[in-house]
């Protein structure tokens, strides 16, 4: 067997590990399994491509190869172990830069080492991959990094709004459509050097005007964008691998985009397009008076309730409740109280993020309910803690038709009789907008770090339980 039909042997291995990998990470019980089949399939797509490699470069291009992946394993294996999980949308972002940016590098390698044997119609399908490709990597560049630095707070999360917007994005695509045919016609470097700045403005352009409340699907959306991108460089390099594996990130990003769309009720070609129709306008004034509650008052809340709902938000993520909010749910059940999470689909900072943090404090999962599957019954609920949901929480969605988060599907904690709201002040979630929920009659605020309040709670708990021991689990 030839070190060619080895590798390609390899590959399909490879390409047949990442489909086990995806669907391994399609479900929480699964999602170890998927990580440890992506890792396989990626050691031995990386062996055989060095192994490829190595038929027709040098010595020292083996070992720059072999620092390289030192470098970057290295580099990724520092970055993974400090990443806190309210950093992983913006670690994501900055590596989806990467992938956009070596795509725009391979493109640009592509037009400046043109292979010698490529002539006639080749050599112009050639020329329009090397376009095509440092576009969608130029894009996924710039769009990454202002994505990495909303998410990371060190830019505005608000929506840009430049004054013809989309005249300005559609341009660039009608742009980069006239240039690649005249590069494919007369290459070029000057053509080159116009696509990679045309596509670097408008990466950066459309998202940033697209408003924090938007940025998860965003986020997906740029994970498409980089599986496109190294699926272009596939073609370029004559890397199957290459193909299939950003073919499998191009289209299962592009699914995860339309289902977060769908549960955000937010147009998919709206976001791709970069916010179209977003509404400038954010309501971040005071809207009245908010009242205030203490950790013992709330104790006798829960201790009087009949059902409680937990929403948890990004601050239980910041805080690091989720261990005494989890002992808290389990004292309250021993009492007899119904206790019920209600998760937001984009609560946190990624996908899943309430889910994965009440997994690990051992909530059982069959009280951990889904926004639809919960949402009709805070009617007949006592108390809804809600603890660091702001955005999610956030009646507006429903009730102003103008504001900035308009149409986006909301927890309806609101309709409970009692809400007690933990935050550490008044101020707004990320998307920026002033939320009505802390102003309403049935809402009281608990100042404070998370985590703190609710062990404030369970102590409170207990001495009420010690003074009143004849009353507890009766009082209801
Ligand atoms: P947010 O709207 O982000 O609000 C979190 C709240 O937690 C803040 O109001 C903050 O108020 C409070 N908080 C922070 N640290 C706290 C602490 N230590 N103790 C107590 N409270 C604390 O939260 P959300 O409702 O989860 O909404 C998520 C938002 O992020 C949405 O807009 C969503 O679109 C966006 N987003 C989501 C994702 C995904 S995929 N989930 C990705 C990117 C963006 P104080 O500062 O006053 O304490």
């Amino acid at each position: 067997m030839t070190i060619v039909t080895a590798a390609e042997a390899a590959y399909v291995v490879a390409a047949l590990l990442f489909i086990l990998s995806l669907a391994g990470l399609s479900q929480h019980r699964t999602s170890r399994s998927g990580v440890v089949w992506g890792i396989a399939g990626m050691v031995i797509a990386l062996a055989a491509t060095v192994g490829l490699a190595s038929r027709s470069i040098p010595a020292t291009g083996l070992v720059l190869i072999a620092v390289a992946m030192v470098l970057g394993a290295g580099i990724g294996l520092w970055r993974a172990r400090v990443v806190e999980m309210t950093g992983m949308p913006e670690l994501i972002a900055i590596m989806h830069s990467l992938v956009g940016l070596s795509a725009a590098f391979v493109g640009w390698n592509g037009y400046l080492d043109v292979d010698a044997g490529l002539t006639g119609s080749l050599l112009g399908i050639h020329h329009a991959e090397v376009f095509i490709g440092v576009f969608i990597g130029a894009v996924t560049f710039t769009g990454s990094v202002v994505a990495y630095l909303k998410l990371s707070a060190r830019i505005d999360s608000r929506p840009l709004t430049l004054p013809g917007k989309h005249v300005l994005n559609v341009s660039a695509l009608v742009a980069f459509v006239v240039l690649t045919v005249a590069f494919v016609a007369r290459p070029g470097i000057g053509l080159l050097i116009a696509v990679t700045v045309i596509a670097l403005a408008l990466g950066a352009h459309l998202v940033a005007s697209i408003g924090g409340g938007d940025m998860p699907v965003v986020v997906s959306m740029l994970n498409s964008y980089s599986g496109w991108a190294a699926a272009a460089s596939g073609f370029l390099l004559a890397n199957n691998l290459l193909i299939v594996t950003g073919a499998l990130v191009g289209s299962s990003g592009a699914y995860l985009s339309y289902i977060m769309c769908k549960a955000m009720n937010r147009s998919f070609l709206s976001v791709i397009a970069g916010g179209f129709g977003s509404p400038a306008a954010v309501a971040d004034g005071e809207q009245g008076e908010h009242r205030e509650i203490d950790a013992e008052e709330t104790a006798q809340l829960l201790h009087d309730a009949s059902s409680v709902i937990i929403t948890p938000g990004y601050g239980m993520a910041v805080a690091q409740a989720q261990y005494p909010v989890a002992e808290l749910a389990r004292r309250l059940r021993e009492r007899g109280v119904e206790v019920r999470f209600g998760i937001h689909p984009v609560a946190g900072r990624l996908p899943g993020h309430m889910n994965v943090l009440l997994a690990e404090a051992h909530v059982p999962y069959d009280i951990v309910l889904e926004m639809d599957e919960i949402n009709d019954d805070f009617p007949a609920t006592s108390v809804v803690l809600v603890i660091g949901a702001n955005d999610t929480v956030n009646p507006a969605a429903v009730d102003d038709p103008a504001g900035p988060i308009a149409g986006m599907p909301v927890l309806h904690v609101w309709e409970a009789a009692n809400v007690v709201v933990f935050k550490r002040s008044m101020a707004v979630g990320y998307a920026g907008v002033q939320n009505p929920l802390f102003f309403r009659e049935n809402t009281q605020m608990l100042f404070g770090d998370a985590k703190q309040r609710v062990e404030d709670i369970l102590r409170a708990l207990d001495a009420l339980d010690t003074s009143v021991p004849e009353m507890a689990g009766t009082s209801r």
